[in-house]
Protein backbone atom coordinates (compact mmCIF):
# COMPACT_ATOMS: atom_id res chain seq x y z
CA UNK A 1 0.00 0.00 0.00
CA UNK A 2 2.48 2.43 -1.32
CA UNK A 3 -0.19 5.39 -1.19
CA UNK A 4 -0.58 6.21 2.80
CA UNK A 5 3.16 6.17 2.73
CA UNK A 6 3.80 9.26 0.54
CA UNK A 7 0.86 10.78 1.93
CA UNK A 8 2.72 10.58 5.17
CA UNK A 9 6.39 12.06 3.79
CA UNK A 10 4.78 14.70 0.67
CA UNK A 11 4.56 17.62 3.20
CA UNK A 12 8.03 16.73 4.60
CA UNK A 13 9.44 16.61 1.83
CA UNK A 14 8.30 19.97 0.61
CA UNK A 15 10.73 22.15 2.79
CA UNK A 16 8.61 25.85 3.17
CA UNK A 17 5.49 23.94 3.29
CA UNK A 18 6.63 21.49 6.21
CA UNK A 19 8.00 24.70 7.94
CA UNK A 20 4.49 26.16 7.75
CA UNK A 21 2.52 23.56 9.34
CA UNK A 22 4.90 22.82 12.25
CA UNK A 23 2.59 22.05 15.20
CA UNK A 24 5.44 23.24 17.82
CA UNK A 25 6.98 27.17 17.78
CA UNK A 26 10.33 27.21 19.81
CA UNK A 27 11.51 30.92 20.17
CA UNK A 28 13.61 32.37 22.78
CA UNK A 29 10.45 34.66 23.75
CA UNK A 30 9.22 31.14 25.47
CA UNK A 31 12.66 31.21 27.69
CA UNK A 32 13.30 32.29 31.34
CA UNK A 33 17.07 32.11 31.90
CA UNK A 34 18.36 31.44 35.29
CA UNK A 35 21.03 33.43 37.33
CA UNK A 36 22.76 32.79 40.51
CA UNK A 37 24.01 35.52 41.96
CA UNK A 38 26.20 36.33 45.39
CA UNK A 39 27.81 39.44 46.81
CA UNK A 40 30.39 41.10 45.96
CA UNK A 41 31.91 42.77 43.05
CA UNK A 42 33.65 41.47 39.88
CA UNK A 43 33.38 38.10 40.32
CA UNK A 44 32.48 34.75 38.45
CA UNK A 45 32.76 31.15 39.84
CA UNK A 46 32.21 28.90 38.06
CA UNK A 47 30.04 25.65 38.64
CA UNK A 48 31.95 22.39 38.56
CA UNK A 49 28.66 20.47 37.50
CA UNK A 50 27.19 23.39 35.09
CA UNK A 51 29.80 23.84 32.59
CA UNK A 52 29.01 27.27 31.31
CA UNK A 53 27.43 28.55 34.34
CA UNK A 54 28.94 30.49 36.57
CA UNK A 55 27.59 32.29 39.93
CA UNK A 56 27.57 36.09 39.29
CA UNK A 57 28.25 39.07 41.28
CA UNK A 58 25.57 41.66 40.64
CA UNK A 59 27.35 43.53 38.34
CA UNK A 60 27.84 40.77 36.20
CA UNK A 61 24.63 39.47 36.59
CA UNK A 62 23.57 42.71 35.43
CA UNK A 63 25.78 42.26 32.62
CA UNK A 64 24.27 38.59 31.88
CA UNK A 65 20.97 39.37 31.93
CA UNK A 66 21.46 42.30 29.31
CA UNK A 67 23.29 39.80 26.92
CA UNK A 68 20.32 37.33 27.75
CA UNK A 69 17.76 40.41 26.90
CA UNK A 70 19.71 41.36 23.85
CA UNK A 71 18.92 38.16 22.28
CA UNK A 72 15.53 38.03 23.00
CA UNK A 73 14.97 36.11 26.23
CA UNK A 74 11.91 38.12 27.78
CA UNK A 75 12.85 37.07 31.58
CA UNK A 76 15.60 36.30 34.01
CA UNK A 77 15.09 34.19 37.65
CA UNK A 78 16.77 35.16 39.89
CA UNK A 79 18.53 32.79 42.76
CA UNK A 80 20.64 34.22 45.45
CA UNK A 81 23.47 32.72 47.12
CA UNK A 82 24.78 33.44 50.42
CA UNK A 83 27.10 32.46 53.12
CA UNK A 84 25.76 34.02 56.22
CA UNK A 85 22.99 31.47 56.78
CA UNK A 86 21.11 31.07 59.77
CA UNK A 87 17.87 29.15 61.62
CA UNK A 88 15.24 31.27 60.21
CA UNK A 89 16.73 32.02 56.70
CA UNK A 90 16.89 35.81 57.54
CA UNK A 91 18.75 36.46 54.52
CA UNK A 92 15.78 35.69 52.23
CA UNK A 93 13.58 38.63 53.32
CA UNK A 94 16.58 41.27 53.98
CA UNK A 95 15.77 44.27 52.45
CA UNK A 96 19.37 44.40 51.24
CA UNK A 97 19.76 41.23 50.43
CA UNK A 98 21.42 39.90 47.30
CA UNK A 99 18.57 39.23 45.33
CA UNK A 100 16.73 42.70 46.41
CA UNK A 101 19.88 44.43 45.60
CA UNK A 102 20.41 42.39 42.01
CA UNK A 103 16.89 43.41 41.03
CA UNK A 104 17.31 46.93 41.26
CA UNK A 105 20.16 46.74 39.63
CA UNK A 106 19.22 44.80 37.01
CA UNK A 107 15.92 46.88 36.27
CA UNK A 108 17.70 49.68 36.44
CA UNK A 109 20.13 48.56 33.70
CA UNK A 110 17.36 46.82 31.86
CA UNK A 111 13.64 48.10 32.86
CA UNK A 112 12.00 46.06 29.86
CA UNK A 113 13.49 42.89 31.19
CA UNK A 114 11.12 40.56 33.09
CA UNK A 115 12.73 39.86 36.79
CA UNK A 116 11.13 36.25 38.26
CA UNK A 117 12.79 35.94 41.84
CA UNK A 118 13.06 31.98 43.77
CA UNK A 119 11.18 32.58 46.96
CA UNK A 120 12.34 30.31 49.06
CA UNK A 121 14.26 29.80 52.19
CA UNK A 122 16.98 26.89 51.22
CA UNK A 123 19.38 29.45 50.04
CA UNK A 124 19.67 30.87 53.25
CA UNK A 125 18.89 28.55 56.09
CA UNK A 126 22.30 26.74 58.06
CA UNK A 127 20.26 23.32 57.86
CA UNK A 128 19.23 23.88 54.38
CA UNK A 129 15.24 23.24 54.41
CA UNK A 130 13.38 24.95 52.41
CA UNK A 131 11.60 26.00 55.81
CA UNK A 132 11.86 26.65 59.53
CA UNK A 133 12.65 23.33 61.22
CA UNK A 134 11.36 22.48 64.75
CA UNK A 135 13.58 20.49 67.40
CA UNK A 136 11.96 17.19 66.08
CA UNK A 137 13.65 17.74 62.52
CA UNK A 138 10.50 18.32 60.97
CA UNK A 139 9.65 21.57 58.50
CA UNK A 140 7.37 23.99 60.33
CA UNK A 141 4.40 24.95 57.87
CA UNK A 142 2.91 27.96 58.96
CA UNK A 143 5.71 30.09 60.56
CA UNK A 144 7.64 29.39 56.94
CA UNK A 145 4.71 30.89 55.64
CA UNK A 146 5.11 34.16 57.26
CA UNK A 147 8.48 34.01 56.22
CA UNK A 148 7.93 33.20 52.62
CA UNK A 149 5.32 36.05 52.39
CA UNK A 150 7.65 38.37 53.83
CA UNK A 151 10.50 37.39 51.28
CA UNK A 152 8.09 37.87 48.21
CA UNK A 153 6.99 41.20 49.38
CA UNK A 154 10.76 42.37 49.85
CA UNK A 155 11.25 41.12 46.09
CA UNK A 156 8.14 43.07 44.78
CA UNK A 157 9.40 46.02 47.11
CA UNK A 158 12.53 45.77 45.16
CA UNK A 159 11.33 45.56 41.78
CA UNK A 160 10.56 41.92 40.92
CA UNK A 161 7.89 41.97 37.99
CA UNK A 162 6.94 38.52 39.03
CA UNK A 163 7.70 35.98 42.41
CA UNK A 164 8.20 32.28 42.24
CA UNK A 165 8.08 30.26 45.50
CA UNK A 166 9.69 26.76 45.24
CA UNK A 167 9.13 25.72 48.81
CA UNK A 168 6.34 23.75 48.36
CA UNK A 169 4.84 24.92 51.95
CA UNK A 170 1.21 23.69 51.83
CA UNK A 171 -1.30 27.26 51.49
CA UNK A 172 1.89 29.12 50.38
CA UNK A 173 0.31 30.80 47.34
CA UNK A 174 -2.67 32.03 49.31
CA UNK A 175 -0.83 33.65 51.51
CA UNK A 176 1.54 35.05 49.34
CA UNK A 177 -1.40 36.31 47.40
CA UNK A 178 -2.98 37.57 50.47
CA UNK A 179 -0.03 39.35 51.96
CA UNK A 180 1.09 41.01 48.70
CA UNK A 181 -2.16 42.31 48.01
CA UNK A 182 -2.36 43.91 51.39
CA UNK A 183 1.25 45.33 50.91
CA UNK A 184 0.09 47.24 47.72
CA UNK A 185 1.76 44.88 45.18
CA UNK A 186 -1.67 43.50 43.86
CA UNK A 187 -0.36 43.77 40.74
CA UNK A 188 2.64 41.19 40.96
CA UNK A 189 2.14 37.41 39.79
CA UNK A 190 2.26 34.28 41.32
CA UNK A 191 4.72 31.94 39.50
CA UNK A 192 3.98 28.96 41.44
CA UNK A 193 6.01 25.58 41.41
CA UNK A 194 2.89 23.37 41.95
CA UNK A 195 4.27 19.76 41.10
CA UNK A 196 7.79 20.23 41.98
CA UNK A 197 9.32 16.27 42.61
CA UNK A 198 11.60 15.55 44.63
CA UNK A 199 14.37 14.81 42.37
CA UNK A 200 17.70 13.53 41.90
CA UNK A 201 17.90 16.26 38.87
CA UNK A 202 18.81 19.30 41.60
CA UNK A 203 22.20 17.95 42.34
CA UNK A 204 23.87 20.23 40.31
CA UNK A 205 21.72 23.19 41.78
CA UNK A 206 22.46 22.51 44.82
CA UNK A 207 25.92 22.68 44.07
CA UNK A 208 25.88 25.97 42.72
CA UNK A 209 23.12 27.20 45.54
CA UNK A 210 25.18 25.64 48.57
CA UNK A 211 21.83 24.36 49.72
CA UNK A 212 21.90 21.02 50.07
CA UNK A 213 19.79 19.46 53.25
CA UNK A 214 22.01 18.64 56.03
CA UNK A 215 20.03 16.20 57.44
CA UNK A 216 16.75 14.13 55.87
CA UNK A 217 15.89 14.93 52.54
CA UNK A 218 13.09 17.17 50.82
CA UNK A 219 10.80 14.02 50.21
CA UNK A 220 8.16 15.58 53.21
CA UNK A 221 7.56 18.47 50.96
CA UNK A 222 8.37 17.79 47.41
CA UNK A 223 6.64 15.21 45.33
CA UNK A 224 7.15 11.18 44.96
CA UNK A 225 7.95 11.08 41.07
CA UNK A 226 5.28 8.37 40.72
CA UNK A 227 2.46 10.47 41.21
CA UNK A 228 0.75 12.65 38.78
CA UNK A 229 -2.90 12.40 39.94
CA UNK A 230 -1.45 14.71 42.87
CA UNK A 231 0.37 16.82 40.59
CA UNK A 232 -3.06 17.84 39.33
CA UNK A 233 -4.47 18.08 42.25
CA UNK A 234 -1.63 20.59 43.52
CA UNK A 235 -1.53 22.32 40.49
CA UNK A 236 -5.57 22.83 40.85
CA UNK A 237 -5.07 23.73 44.27
CA UNK A 238 -2.51 26.73 43.66
CA UNK A 239 -5.19 27.72 40.65
CA UNK A 240 -7.26 28.01 43.11
CA UNK A 241 -5.15 30.05 45.61
CA UNK A 242 -4.33 32.49 43.40
CA UNK A 243 -1.17 31.35 41.00
CA UNK A 244 -1.06 33.06 37.80
CA UNK A 245 1.08 30.39 36.29
CA UNK A 246 1.58 26.94 37.55
CA UNK A 247 5.01 25.03 36.86
CA UNK A 248 6.02 21.82 37.23
CA UNK A 249 9.56 20.61 37.92
CA UNK A 250 11.67 18.81 36.70
CA UNK A 251 10.68 18.47 32.86
CA UNK A 252 12.28 15.83 30.54
CA UNK A 253 10.73 13.10 33.32
CA UNK A 254 7.51 15.01 33.88
CA UNK A 255 6.26 15.58 30.39
CA UNK A 256 3.14 14.00 30.83
CA UNK A 257 2.25 15.83 33.98
CA UNK A 258 2.85 19.10 31.94
CA UNK A 259 0.78 17.98 29.53
CA UNK A 260 -2.11 17.04 32.23
CA UNK A 261 -1.31 20.11 33.85
CA UNK A 262 -2.17 22.46 31.11
CA UNK A 263 -5.07 20.63 30.07
CA UNK A 264 -6.33 20.47 33.74
CA UNK A 265 -5.45 24.08 34.14
CA UNK A 266 -5.91 26.08 31.49
CA UNK A 267 -3.34 27.99 32.96
CA UNK A 268 -0.10 29.19 31.08
CA UNK A 269 2.08 26.64 32.39
CA UNK A 270 5.85 26.69 33.46
CA UNK A 271 8.23 23.73 32.88
CA UNK A 272 11.49 23.97 34.92
CA UNK A 273 14.45 22.18 32.54
CA UNK A 274 16.68 21.80 35.74
CA UNK A 275 20.29 21.84 36.57
CA UNK A 276 20.67 17.89 36.26
CA UNK A 277 19.10 17.89 32.69
CA UNK A 278 21.44 20.21 31.85
CA UNK A 279 24.16 19.30 33.19
CA UNK A 280 23.58 15.62 31.36
CA UNK A 281 23.72 16.74 27.95
CA UNK A 282 26.60 19.68 28.80
CA UNK A 283 28.84 16.38 29.74
CA UNK A 284 27.61 13.93 26.79
CA UNK A 285 28.11 16.91 24.46
CA UNK A 286 31.62 17.23 25.90
CA UNK A 287 32.57 13.56 25.87
CA UNK A 288 31.27 13.50 22.39
CA UNK A 289 28.63 11.50 22.41
CA UNK A 290 25.64 13.93 21.81
CA UNK A 291 25.60 16.97 19.13
CA UNK A 292 24.50 19.57 22.16
CA UNK A 293 23.16 22.13 19.78
CA UNK A 294 20.54 19.68 18.59
CA UNK A 295 19.89 17.77 21.48
CA UNK A 296 19.08 21.18 23.13
CA UNK A 297 16.55 22.35 20.46
CA UNK A 298 14.93 18.76 20.39
CA UNK A 299 14.70 18.57 24.11
CA UNK A 300 13.00 22.45 24.26
CA UNK A 301 11.28 21.67 21.78
CA UNK A 302 9.60 18.41 23.40
CA UNK A 303 8.66 20.45 26.61
CA UNK A 304 7.09 23.19 24.41
CA UNK A 305 4.93 20.06 22.78
CA UNK A 306 4.18 19.17 25.72
CA UNK A 307 2.56 22.12 26.99
CA UNK A 308 4.48 24.63 28.31
CA UNK A 309 4.11 27.87 27.99
CA UNK A 310 7.34 29.17 29.49
CA UNK A 311 10.49 27.11 29.65
CA UNK A 312 13.11 27.71 32.48
CA UNK A 313 16.26 26.61 30.77
CA UNK A 314 20.08 27.04 31.34
CA UNK A 315 20.44 26.75 28.17
CA UNK A 316 18.50 29.53 27.38
CA UNK A 317 21.29 31.61 25.97
CA UNK A 318 22.41 28.91 23.69
CA UNK A 319 19.15 28.35 22.15
CA UNK A 320 18.55 31.95 21.71
CA UNK A 321 21.27 32.58 20.05
CA UNK A 322 21.01 28.98 17.48
CA UNK A 323 17.20 30.02 17.07
CA UNK A 324 18.17 33.95 15.79
C1 LIG B 1 14.90 25.68 45.92
C2 LIG B 1 15.07 25.30 44.50
C3 LIG B 1 15.70 24.17 43.96
C4 LIG B 1 15.70 24.34 42.58
C5 LIG B 1 15.05 25.53 42.33
N1 LIG B 1 14.64 26.09 43.51
C6 LIG B 1 16.40 23.02 44.57
C7 LIG B 1 15.81 22.10 45.52
O1 LIG B 1 14.61 22.02 45.74
O2 LIG B 1 16.64 21.43 46.11
C8 LIG B 1 16.33 23.40 41.59
C9 LIG B 1 16.70 24.01 40.30
C10 LIG B 1 17.61 23.18 39.48
O3 LIG B 1 17.99 22.04 39.82
O4 LIG B 1 17.98 23.69 38.42
N2 LIG B 1 13.85 25.15 46.60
Amino acid sequence: MPFPATRMRRLRNTGVLRDMVRETELAAAHLVYPLFIELGTDSRTPIEAMPGIDRLSIDHAVEEAGSAHALGIPAVLLFGIVSDKDLQGSGAYDDEGVVQLATRAIKDAHPDLVVMTDVCLCGYTSHGHCGVVRPDGSVDNDVTLELLAKTAISHARAGADAVAPSDMMDGRVAALRSQLDAEGHAGTPIVAYSAKFASAFYGPFREAADSAPAFGDRRTYQMDPANSDEAVREALLDMEEGADVVMVKPALPYLDVVQRVKERTGLPVAAYNVSGEYSMIKAAAAAGYLDERAAVLETLTGIRRAGADIVITYHAKDAAGWLQ
